[in-house]
């Protein structure tokens, strides 16, 4: 998420997001997740710019459509982004959030037309239940490569509504998206970064000699068929991050993580709200 929030940010950075976007690659991070909605498609022009000159097949670029799901939209929205990302075809490309009014059959059909024309080469679905899963899967000719929730030490919704069970169980890539920060600024709480916030994960990386954000993150590549997408245009966070794939957190401990972190929250973006949190 980069550019601005729902619109372009006049005063954005755009040289320092580039560089974000490169250093990243640079460190080995091939997944790149952007949308249409993040700053209006000002985000996919600045990870266009960023990943010209890197090898097209070396990248998982995804992508996701907002609110405009029906089939011509779906269409001429994933056209759109391709010219935005510079691209011929997109990695993986989400419906970025189920919409109530309009027919999943419908969607659904213009993400088999997009497969058949090579266009997207994945179809993902974001912040949506199980059974919106399954309306989907029924719908489309080819299986759902990933399904991406706000999941973290504090948002638990995607365990406790199955939803983790479920994409394990139909071989469905579970992306965890807002994996650091606070759930949301309603949640007047603290980001798990912030040593002081709270003590079991202060304690946690004071055991293993890294930092806090570095297990939250790690807390969660070490659960099976959990990926996450991350947010930094800090290089020093940006290695924190990479670096915590070499930290083994004892099972003892990823268990008290899971039962005794405080809290721990339904954060029910899948089923009250109809607009994703970029
Ligand atoms: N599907 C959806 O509906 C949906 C919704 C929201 C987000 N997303 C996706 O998820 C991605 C991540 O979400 P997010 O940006 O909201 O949350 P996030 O990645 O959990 O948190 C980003 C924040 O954490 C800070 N940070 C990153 N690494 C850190 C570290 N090692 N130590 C301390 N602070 C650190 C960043 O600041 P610095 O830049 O200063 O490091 C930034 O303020 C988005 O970019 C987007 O692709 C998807």
């Amino acid at each position: 998420m980069m550019g601005g929030r729902a619109e372009p940010d006049p005063n954005n950075d755009d040289a320092k997001d580039i560089e974000a976007i490169q250093n990243a690659l640079n460190a080995g991070i091939k997944h790149i997740d952007t949308a249409k909605l993040y700053a209006n498609g000002k985000a996919e022009e600045l990870v266009g710019q960023a990943i010209k000159g890197y090898k097209r097949e070396d990248l998982l670029i995804a992508t996701k459509i907002h609110r405009e799901l029906n089939y011509d939209d779906v269409l001429r929205n994933c056209e759109a982004s391709l010219k935005r990302l510079g691209l011929d075809y997109i990695d993986l490309y989400y419906v970025h959030m189920p919409m109530p009014s309009i027919p999943i059959k419908e969607t659904a059909r213009a993400f088999n037309k997009l497969m058949e024309r090579g266009l997207i080469k994945n179809i993902g679905i974001s912040d949506a239940l199980n059974e919106t899963m399954d309306e989907y899967q029924a719908n489309l000719d080819y299986k759902i490569f990933a399904s991406q929730n706000q999941y973290s030490l504090i948002a638990r919704e995607p365990q406790f509504n199955n939803h983790l069970e479920y994409c394990k169980k139909n071989n469905i890539h579970f992306v965890a998206w807002r994996p650091i920060q606070l759930p949301a600024p309603a949640f007047n709480i603290e980001p798990m970064y912030k040593r002081g916030a709270y003590k079991l994960l202060d304690d946690m990386a004071d055991k293993y000699g890294v930092k806090n954000a570095q297990i939250a993150v790690r807390w969660l590549t070490q659960q099976d068929n959990v990926n996450v997408v991350f947010k930094t245009t800090n290089p020093e966070h940006l290695k924190e991050i990479v670096d915590s794939g070499n930290i083994t957190i004892s099972p003892e401990d990823m268990k008290n993580l899971a039962d005794n972190f405080p809290r721990q929250e339904k954060i029910s973006f899948t089923s009250s709200s109809r607009q994703p949190m970029l």
